[in-house]
């Protein structure tokens, strides 16, 4: 059993694709399987934290003491999350949300015609952009999934973003990213730590990310 380091924080944690809706038979998604979410919120329910877990659509259960709230697009995450941001005191946002969603959707199913097919898309509003201009008390720490030159353009978000941390996924190796049942992430905070966190199973990133946040909140409180 772990320490109980947690116990008497709450902590909301995003996991899992979004489903950007088309018609009533069609959605844009991604490669997301949840894994990396779910992950920290068992461990940080296992070290005692109330913990809710919103999730988008994914093939995973949930641990029975973490509070699930489903959502499909990116406008529900953002209001339910929104909507239980003040009582927390640590966000973990490991979700891979979409940036963009159809312009129009469609109430019955489209119907195949000659030629090309355009779908205008429009932004999403930005979830970690807006959980940073709202930030009081709480712990923000978001994940950022880059191919190339990091390091500087998760710095580049913590920065913009007004975030307390950020996860810099390396994506594109068959070991870390989206789907694999491992992950290698570099932490970064707002102070300047670059931690390297090297390849692991996702569920011992996910305490070793949780370290790092009470090891920073400890700090922050000196
Ligand atoms: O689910 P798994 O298969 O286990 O994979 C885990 C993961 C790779 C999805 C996860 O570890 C991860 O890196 N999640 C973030 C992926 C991502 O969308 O990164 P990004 O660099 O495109 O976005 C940066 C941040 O902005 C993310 O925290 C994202 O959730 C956030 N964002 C993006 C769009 C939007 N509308 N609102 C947001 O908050």
């Amino acid at each position: 059993e772990p320490i109980r380091d947690l116990a008497g924080k709450r902590v909301l944690v995003t996991a899992g694709p979004t489903q950007e809706t088309i018609d009533p038979v069609r959605f844009f998604t991604n490669h997301s399987s949840g894994k990396m979410g779910y992950a920290l919120a068992e461990a940080a329910a296992r070290r005692g934290a109330d913990v809710t877990l919103v999730s988008g659509p994914t093939q995973l259960t949930a641990p029975r003491s973490v509070k699930r709230v489903d959502i499909a697009s990116a406008q529900d995450m953002l209001d339910q999350v929104l909507a239980r941001y003040e009582e927390q005191d640590i966000v973990i946002k490991a979700a891979a949300v979409a940036d963009y969603r159809p312009v129009q959707t469609f109430d019955s199913k489209m119907k195949k015609k000659d030629g090309n097919l355009s779908i205008e898309l429009e932004r999403t509003t930005d979830i970690l952009q807006t959980l940073g201009q709202r930030k009081q008390h709480q712990y923000l720490v978001g994940f950022a999934a880059e191919t190339d030159n990091a390091i500087e353009y998760g710095k580049g978000k913590l920065e913009r973003k007004r975030l307390d941390a950020i996860c810099v996924n390396t994506v594109g190796k068959a070991d870390s990213g989206f789907q694999s049942d491992t992950n290698e992430v570099i932490y970064l905070n707002k102070e300047g730590k670059e931690q390297h966190l090297p390849t692991e199973t996702k569920k011992q990133i996910a305490h070793r990310i949780l370290d790092e946040i009470l090891e920073d909140m400890e700090a922050d409180r000196k």
